[in-house]
């Protein structure tokens, strides 16, 4: 086994399709709460329009049972607007010290105000619900930053701006670099669940 900066046993080698779901599912469980893990702030990409748009989000949860991640956001963003026309979404991440990508393809579901919102936000650190305070949402362009920097505010008022995130996947693709050989394998549960090796 060869250590990792995030603390995560990586196997030298990858020798069963099993080994390649059971790291990614190690990795993404530990990337929730542990910033070092790249993977706390993966890749969402997702479709406006005739364009492909992308963001850095925080992994707030995974779940590979209920083939689920939760990231957070502004229920003000223009990317609400998007997901709900089109919810195709990927969510790629690489660390260099396990030397792991992992790339989920789903869609995306938008939740304000409801059960799952109430559960997240109760469940937010007081830094991480001040975000929501910020005045006059998110992307509408303004004269100058220091306007709308979160002075004094009350943090439960930003309960109203707060929106989650579902993302469900149906495929998991997981790619090792190594010089002696890389090892790419894809997990997918459209229909029954199938597994296979790729050339990297
Ligand atoms: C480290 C990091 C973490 C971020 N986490 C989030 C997040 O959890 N939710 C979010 O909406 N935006 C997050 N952002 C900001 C987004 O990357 C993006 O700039 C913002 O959401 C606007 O994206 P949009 O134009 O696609 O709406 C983060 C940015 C960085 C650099």
């Amino acid at each position: 086994m060869e250590s990792s900066k995030v603390n995560l046993d990586i196997p030298k080698n990858f020798d069963s399709l099993k080994q390649t779901i059971d790291i990614s599912n190690l990795i993404l469980i530990d990337a929730v709460n542990n910033s070092k893990n790249q993977f706390h702030t993966p890749v969402v990409s997702s479709i406006d329009g005739d364009k492909i748009v992308s963001r850095v989000m925080v992994l707030r949860e995974f779940d590979l049972k209920k083939k689920i991640m939760r990231f957070h956001t502004d229920n003000r963003a223009a990317k609400i607007d998007t997901f709900q026309k089109n919810n195709t979404a990927t969510v790629i991440g690489y660390d260099p010290g396990l030397k792991v990508q992992i790339k989920l393809q789903g869609n995306i579901k938008v939740h304000i105000d409801d059960s799952q919102t109430l559960n997240a936000w109760n469940g937010s650190t007081a830094r991480s619900k001040k975000c929501y305070s910020v005045k006059d949402g998110s992307t509408n362009p303004i004269d100058s930053p220091e306007t709308h920097d979160i002075k004094d505010h009350n943090v439960e008022e930003g309960y109203k701006n707060f929106a989650v995130l579902i993302f469900s996947f149906y495929s998991l693709e997981f790619l090792y670099l190594k010089s002696s050989g890389h090892r790419r394998s894809i997990h997918d549960w459209q229909d029954d669940y199938k597994t296979s090796w790729l050339v990297p």
